[in-house]
């Protein structure tokens, strides 16, 4: 494990005993907890700055204005964006992938086109495409995962026949929640690319966990979700690329991202503004911004380092319980482990994890297709980040020798 400073007096939540043991979090794939500094940007906006954005001209107006858009500023740097105005501030991944299915997907798909997906897609990821394939007469495809764990990731030769030129869009998640198998997105962008399709990742599980290059992945769209990266739950941003976002249509219309409207119609504001109506969350886009600077401030290569070699000591430890099933692949992961046992349910494992203080996941992970694919109904789920240590995968494993002796006896 490469050394890496022990950041839990940053996060408050973590100081608590669960069922009279010391709280083990390990569900940040889920959500991951919020450092001190972004519960204190939170309170001193509620206490200091509250107001509406944008259309006010008096001081806090203009105090609340500043810090969104400089959050807007901020987030577009963490990501390397060309341009902030291609940050749209969402509710969080889902509705960023919706805007994009929604508007573009209107505009763009026909009958006869291919919108292309994985196998391995959270539903975020999927079901949107399913309704926009319905919804315009377009096929949706899956590039197949590979093996009975999945543990080859993505069928890159099968790729090669599924992109064809009737591919208009191609949707992939750059880090499966469930496999947490690592997806060479660039590669995936550049093939799409060349036979024309448009590109959107879910970076939900990746953008808080490994450096994230968006011009270096040359996709189109990119969403995430706030609350994955230490941020505040109902924030998360759609990238876009200022071209397509310019001539995206709403999906959502309503006031401030008009410029002008009369009884008969109305006309948009360029990006970000026509894609942001109403009153976003102001608070929630500051703690974002804060929560860009936390994680900067650690070192985002080495936390992709730190969350991965956890993850790999947990497979390694978790691979000599007996009879255990390990999912993804054993190296090239990210920071997150999934397995089942054929005679526990993941819902038992996650009980008497809980009863030993330890926060796991155990479900389909809105991940039902490629459990189908797999045979399973549930894994369970460990996820890893930047205030978790090697004891706590220890205390894991004592945790499930437990769970297995009582029953398996
Ligand atoms: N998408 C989140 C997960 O994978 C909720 O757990």
């Amino acid at each position: 494990m490469p050394a890496w400073p022990d950041v839990r007096a940053d996060f408050p939540i973590l100081h608590q005993q669960v069922n009279g043991k010391p709280l083990v979090y390990l569900d940040s794939a889920a959500t991951a907890q919020k450092p001190r500094a972004v519960i204190d940007a939170l309170v001193r906006y509620y206490e200091r700055d509250n107001s509406n954005v944008h259309r006010g001209l008096h001081a806090l107006s203009m105090r609340a204005t500043d810090a969104y858009e400089g959050a807007r500023t901020r987030v577009a740097k963490f990501i390397h964006a060309a341009d902030p105005a291609e940050v749209i501030f969402t509710r969080g991944t889902t509705e960023s992938i919706n805007l994009v299915a929604h508007s573009w997907g209107r505009a763009h798909l026909k009958p006869g086109d291919v919108v292309l997906a994985t196998e391995m897609e959270h539903h975020s990821n999927l079901v949107p495409w399913q309704q926009a394939a319905k919804a315009s007469g377009a096929t949706l495809r899956y590039v197949p995962v590979l093996g009975a764990n999945a543990e080859g990731g993505l069928d890159l030769a099968a790729l090669d026949r599924l992109l064809t030129p009737s591919v208009k869009l191609f949707a992939f998640t750059h880090i499966s929640n469930t496999l947490g198998t690592v997806n060479p997105a660039a590669e995936l962008c550049r093939r799409a690319r060349a036979v024309g399709a448009v590109t959107v990742v879910d970076a939900a599980q990746s953008v808080g966990h490994v450096p994230l290059d968006v011009q270096a992945l040359g996709c189109d769209f990119l969403a995430f979700s706030g609350h994955k990266m230490c941020g505040p739950t109902g924030i998360g941003v759609l990238y876009g690329r200022r071209a397509l976002l310019d001539k995206l249509a709403p999906d959502e219309t309503g006031g401030g991202m008009v410029v002008s409207v009369d009884y008969e119609g109305a006309s948009w504001k360029p990006a970000p503004e026509r894609l942001e109506a109403g009153t976003p969350d102001i608070a929630g886009a500051i703690g974002l911004g804060v929560a860009c600077d936390y994680l900067e401030g650690l070192d985002r290569a080495a936390i992709a380092r730190h969350d991965s070699g956890l993850a790999r000591l947990a497979y390694e430890k978790l691979s000599t319980l007996p009879n255990i099933r390990l999912l993804g692949p054993a190296d090239a992961r990210s920071g997150l482990v999934s397995f089942a046992f054929p005679d526990v349910h993941a819902h038992d494992v996650v009980t008497f994890a809980d009863e030993d203080g330890i926060a796991l996941r155990g479900g389909h992970h809105c991940n039902q297709p490629l459990m189908r694919k797999l045979g399973l109904t549930s894994t369970t789920r460990a996820s890893f980040y930047v205030y978790n240590q090697p004891g706590e995968i220890d205390a894991l494993v004592s945790s499930l020798q437990r769970t297995l002796k009582f029953f398996r006896g």
